[in-house]
């Protein structure tokens, strides 16, 4: 089966789809996206993923020339022409294609760029993953002051995920020039402390206000469980009972080692896992 690829009104087939060199993603990251879950090719939490896009799109005053209400319809589209059941629909709005200049383009001659893509991913090898955990490191937080914009500009958190790699560890958990850990390099990072009670970064202009990280908020009354939030230092990270990582491309995912530090004895918390576990049940489902 070929996959295909939505680029500005067209289903096009993957290998052969086109960007315009000049389009301003490719120039100034000037483009805005998000990652939505697809579970048994139901969106999980659609529409509040479509809500952050809005948000995003207005912080970086971008307007598009079309209405963002068509998008869960070309979502659905490219989910079923992809036949994903389990995966991700990655979506990109840029403001269009111009010669390179810094300042906007006029909008009513520069249409928006618009992507939807599919994939599949087997969540089964993420559910394995879970219960054995993942290893993080501490990285300083390089990016730009605005990470609460869900913008392309990620170069800083590409370098802060490859090194964490390279360091046998699956995320860096960011700290800013206090020592706080501010979230990862492509999730939110969460500590439990000795009082079970949970921990994260308030959603202000230093972190992404993650959708996952909303939903275990949503999640905590049903399991009688606290949570606060505010900054952490990586001290207190490595001194908690458990820790975890949140994004639509991992739900609720154990840590089980900061640095060199290990977190509840290298293995994954029962809370983390018990929210993963009922994730699901509290998020929103579209068909
Ligand atoms: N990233 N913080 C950052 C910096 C992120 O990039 C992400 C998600 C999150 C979690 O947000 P959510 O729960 O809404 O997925 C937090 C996506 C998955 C990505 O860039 O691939």
């Amino acid at each position: 089966m070929t996959r295909t690829i939505y680029v500005n009104g067209c289903y096009q087939s993957f290998i052969n789809a086109l960007l315009h060199v000049e389009d301003r993603a490719t120039l100034f990251a000037d483009a805005v996206y998000e990652v939505v879950e697809v579970k048994a090719g139901k969106l999980v939490d659609q529409e509040a993923h479509l809500e952050r896009l809005e948000r995003s799109l207005n912080e970086i005053r971008l307007v598009t020339d079309f209405s963002l209400r068509t998008i869960p319809f070309i979502i659905r589209e490219t989910v079923r022409r992809n036949r994903v059941k389990n995966g991700y629909v990655y979506i990109q709005i840029s403001r269009g294609c111009a010669p390179r200049d810094f300042i906007f383009p006029n909008a009513n001659e520069t249409p928006a760029t618009l992507i939807i893509s599919a994939r599949a991913k087997n969540p089964l090898k993420l559910d394995e993953k879970s219960k054995k955990g993942i290893k993080v490191i501490t990285h300083p937080d390089l990016r730009w002051k605005r990470p609460d914009i869900k913008t392309t500009g990620l170069l800083a958190s590409v370098l802060a995920r490859q090194t964490a790699i390279e360091q046998g560890a699956e995320e860096a958990w960011l700290y800013n020039e206090d020592k706080f850990i501010t979230e990862g390099a492509a999730s939110n990072a969460w500590i439990v402390n000795t009082q079970d009670e949970l921990i994260t970064h308030p959603a202000n202009q230093s972190i992404l206000k993650g959708i996952t990280r909303e939903g275990v908020i949503r999640i905590t009354s049903e399991l009688n469980l606290t949570y606060k939030e505010r900054p952490f230092t990586i001290e207190e990270a490595k001194e908690a009972k458990e820790a975890f990582i949140t994004a639509a491309t991992n739900l609720v995912m154990p840590v089980t080692q900061i640095d060199e530090k290990s977190v509840n004895d290298g293995k994954s918390g029962p809370i983390s896992l018990k929210l993963r576990e009922i994730f699901h049940e509290f998020a929103q489902i579209s068909y």
